[in-house]
């Protein structure tokens, strides 16, 4: 026998019992968008790099380490897309979508980072992502985050904790990033090597470091919440007052900083501590910058993704599932290859009038088809041999409770089969 190929690491399949949590997410997500009138988009997977590169920042973890770029065979330089704001905003621009209009969007699928791989860390990954266009004022930030709350009581999610920031303007953010880096210049010996490479590169991101040992030199740290323009302290303190008249909880968490470059003003983050380091399952926040560095007219906007993973292990954790819907509702054992044909027909009348109904392939005895019958999760069996065939009739059996075995006329099947599974 040959060496088994396996799945690239990092890149997971999702089997058929996963699928269905997933599933239910979705739905959940699809109905809840529409409630807020957000409109699906399906965007590419690849990009141009230059699009990343511009958007999420070229000093950010996301594009110095983590993108799958190639040269196609163009010799163009292109990204598997690491996440789907910078694609959606590009569309919207290309098609005309964004100027002087408001556009509420969301959209759905994998996305690729070449990171160490762990629980809830994958290097194929999905998101559910939705982005609003055209509304610069704070009540858009409070919809997203009502969005948000409203999709995890639907789901059944209790416990997650919002974590609220506001990073400013770019201005704000610039100059108080020249009194964090002196701040940090000052403790430069006791940083950390990855500390000391951000200090170069993008300071803010030293405020996010996980490392313990760095956790003093950042409580000391100036905060940005003391730096910010009157306009996003205004826009701020109107959030956090929407969100309080709708009874929404939230955490004040100055050292948010988020690992891409295109936010301004409020950021955001639902965490767990369900789900071990990787904590936070959604994740978003203000961009008004990024439209009118893509090219396009400027153009206020805001946005989160949440991560299907995480999300789905969430649920997983509280699992009371019941069912996913899919499982046949009706097993038909076929007792003799002689009745294949009429086994078929009854099959199809069957599915016609809208019941989902497996049928046994191939050979196999009786008890070995009921077996199959059991496990496919159907309610009924339905068994027809040459004796029932004979007789125009199929014999039913209850697979989930104790009733006895009957006969049912063929051409009564579907009604017996609608009282039974009404
Ligand atoms: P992000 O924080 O990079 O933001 O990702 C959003 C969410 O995707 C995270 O909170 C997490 O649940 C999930 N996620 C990220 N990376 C991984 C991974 N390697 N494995 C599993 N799950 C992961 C963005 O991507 C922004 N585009 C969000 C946004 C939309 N901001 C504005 N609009």
């Amino acid at each position: 026998m040959s060496k088994t190929i396996q799945a690239v690491r990092g890149m997971n399949d999702l089997l058929p019992d996963v699928v269905a949590r997933w599933q239910r997410i979705e739905a959940a997500a699809r109905t809840v968008l529409a409630a807020y009138g957000y409109r699906e988009i399906r965007l590419p997977l690849v990009e141009k790099t230059e699009l990343f590169a511009r958007s999420i920042g070229g000093l950010t973890d996301i594009v110095e380490k983590e993108m799958y770029t190639f040269e196609d065979r163009n010799g163009e330089l292109l990204t598997l897309r690491p996440e789907g704001t910078a694609g959606c905003v590009r569309a919207g621009i290309e098609n005309g979508l964004l100027h002087n209009q408001v556009q509420r969007l969301w959209y759905a699928g994998a996305m690729f980072r070449h990171e160490r791989p762990q629980k809830g860390r994958y290097r194929q990954f999905h998101q559910i992502g939705v982005e609003a266009f055209g509304i610069g004022t704070p009540d858009l930030d409070a919809e997203l985050i009502l969005l948000c709350a409203r999709l995890w009581r639907a789901l059944g999610i209790r416990g997650l904790t919002l974590e609220l920031n506001s990073l400013g303007t770019s201005e704000t953010r610039a100059a108080y990033r020249r009194v964090l880096v002196a701040y940090l210049e000052r403790h430069r010996s006791v940083l950390d090597e990855d500390s000391q490479r951000r200090l170069e590169k993008n300071p803010l991101r030293v405020l996010d470091s996980k490392n313990p040992a760095m956790q003093e030199i950042i409580r000391g740290a100036p905060s940005l919440a003391d730096h910010l323009d009157d306009a996003s302290r205004v826009h701020f303190k109107r959030l956090c007052e929407h969100l309080a008249s709708a009874d929404v909880a939230y955490t004040l968490n100055p050292r948010l900083v988020r690992g891409l470059d295109y936010y301004t003003g409020t950021v955001f983050e639902w965490t767990t501590d369900r789900l071990g380091a990787q904590s936070a399952v959604c994740a978003g926040g203000r961009y008004d910058g990024l439209v009118e560095l893509l090219g396009g007219q400027a153009t206020p906007a805001a946005g989160f993704a949440l991560g299907l993973e995480r999300l789905a292990e969430l649920l997983a954790l509280d699992a009371s599932e019941t069912g996913d819907g899919q499982a046949p509702q009706v097993y038909l054992a076929v007792l003799d290859e002689a009745v294949r044909a009429p086994a078929l027909k009854l099959a199809e009348s069957l599915r016609d009038r809208g019941w989902r109904i497996e049928c046994h392939g191939g050979s196999g005895s009786l008890k070995a088809q009921l077996k199959r019958a059991d496990k496919s999760g159907a309610r009924f069996a339905l068994l027809l041999g040459p004796d029932e065939v004979a007789r125009a009739a199929v014999s039913v059996k209850d697979l989930r409770g104790d009733a006895e075995q009957t006969t049912v006329a063929l051409n009564l099947i579907g009604d017996y089969l609608k009282q039974k599974l009404a």
